[in-house]
């Protein structure tokens, strides 16, 4: 028995509002039994999905294992990644080395209950380490360093499986010169004149990150634009970004950058054009003698970061944000 931080941390984000006490609440669940917890998912509102070594356990708001189901293990590969690009579904991806990572999809068979569904589906042309897979409507994308690669899901009544489309998000796509190395990948809907758009943030170790604007046409999503993130910080590299808002022309974003003593910075960009891009700082996360550890988590309109001090002692500061100027506010 082991007790899990990562699991009150991001499920009780949804109480921060509530009651600011609720690092105070917290489970215990056995470890033998489940497994090393690896990542989380939200299913509804009162629903989330924890993906463990063993097993997948759904959980309540309060922490209560609804139900749990076993994960087919094959030929020693990991399973790092759960994601739910449509509702009633959910899918963890897989990966053995550098062989083509996996999906294995679970289906709603009630409010607390899944079941698998269908076979497990390979990747087809992904043949190197994936940094993160995930998805959102039909469209599914693997982030490799070098490029994002966007598959789409096929779904019928009683199976699925993954076709290949002409979308790579490359150094050629972005209009680099050298190669990249993305580090991490984000998107946020928005609609606009009655249409669904994707605002996808693809971070870039050295210079920042990328915007895409993406259309979502029957369930697909489609890429048809693109522009930069830049802050030419030249004291350090860019880690993840996290948007908290987005419109076409604006968004609210928070960066971290990999040089742990500097804290994470929340900016406001506008795109005024492709070709330009304008940012504003908003906030600067800083925690004097804390380093930060991970990005920043989201839900709803509340931040989380957790803080390490050199005595390994850990605080997790809350941050009610808005659109309003005064963007970000500390709690307590
Ligand atoms: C989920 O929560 C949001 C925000 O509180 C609310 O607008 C929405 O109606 C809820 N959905 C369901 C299915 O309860
Ligand atoms: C597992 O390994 C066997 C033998 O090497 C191979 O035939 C099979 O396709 C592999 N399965 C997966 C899901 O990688
Ligand atoms: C899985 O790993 C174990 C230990 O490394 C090894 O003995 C076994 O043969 C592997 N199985 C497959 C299917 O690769
Ligand atoms: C949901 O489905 C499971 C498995 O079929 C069943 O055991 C459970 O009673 C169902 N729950 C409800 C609320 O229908
Ligand atoms: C992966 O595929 C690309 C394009 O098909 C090829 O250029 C590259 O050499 C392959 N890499 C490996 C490690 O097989
Ligand atoms: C690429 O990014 C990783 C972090 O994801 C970093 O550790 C590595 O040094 C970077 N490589 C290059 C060549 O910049
Ligand atoms: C960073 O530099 C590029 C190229 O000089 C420029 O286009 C961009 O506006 C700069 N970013 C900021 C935030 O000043
Ligand atoms: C803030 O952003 C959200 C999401 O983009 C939007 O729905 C809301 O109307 C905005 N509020 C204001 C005051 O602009
Ligand atoms: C963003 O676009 C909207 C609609 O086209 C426009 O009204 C608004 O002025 C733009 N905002 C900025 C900051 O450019």
């Amino acid at each position: 028995m082991k007790f899990l931080l990562f699991v009150s941390f991001v499920v009780t984000l949804s109480y921060a509002q509530k009651s600011l006490a609720f690092c105070d609440e917290y489970i215990e669940f056995d470890i033998s039994f489940y497994g090393k917890f690896i990542s989380n998912v939200k299913l509804s509102n009162t629903t989330d999905a924890i993906l463990a070594d063993y097993r997948i356990m759904i959980i309540d708001n309060e922490l209560n294992v609804l139900s749990s189901i076993s994960i087919p293990k094959t030929n020693n590969s990991t399973c790092s990644w759960i994601f739910t690009p449509i509702s009633g579904y959910f899918f963890i991806g897989c990966q053995k080395g550098a062989d083509s990572p996996y999906l294995i999809a679970y289906k709603s068979i009630n409010e607390t209950h899944y079941s698998q569904f269908g076979d497990i589906v390979q990747f087809p042309i992904v043949n190197s380490t994936v940094i993160k897979i995930t998805g959102s409507d039909n469209t599914l994308f693997t982030v490799e360093t070098t490029k994002v690669t966007l598959f789409t899901l096929v779904m019928s009544a009683a199976d699925w499986s993954i076709k290949t489309t002409q979308n790579v998000l490359d150094k050629n796509y972005f209009s680099r010169t050298s190669e990249i190395n993305i580090t991490d990948i984000t998107f946020l809907p928005y609609v606009q004149d009655s249409m669904k758009y994707l605002k996808i943030m693809v971070t870039e170790f050295n210079v920042g990150s990328f915007w895409i604007d993406a259309l979502v046409k029957n369930n697909i999503v489609s890429p048809f634009r693109t522009g930069n993130i830049f802050p030419n910080l030249s004291w350090t590299k860019y880690q993840s970004v996290t948007i908290h808002s987005t419109t076409s022309n604006v968004s609210m974003i928070s960066m971290t950058y990999y040089t742990t003593q500097n804290s994470p910075m929340s900016y406001k960009v506008v795109v005024n054009s492709v070709a330009s891009t304008s940012l504003t700082t908003n906030f600067l996360y800083t925690q004097s003698g804390w380093q930060h550890q991970i990005a920043v988590l989201k839900s709803g309109n509340v931040e989380a970061i957790m803080y390490r001090n050199p005595l390994k002692q850990t605080i997790l500061y809350i941050y009610i944000c808005s659109n309003s100027s005064s963007h970000i506010r500390k709690l307590r």
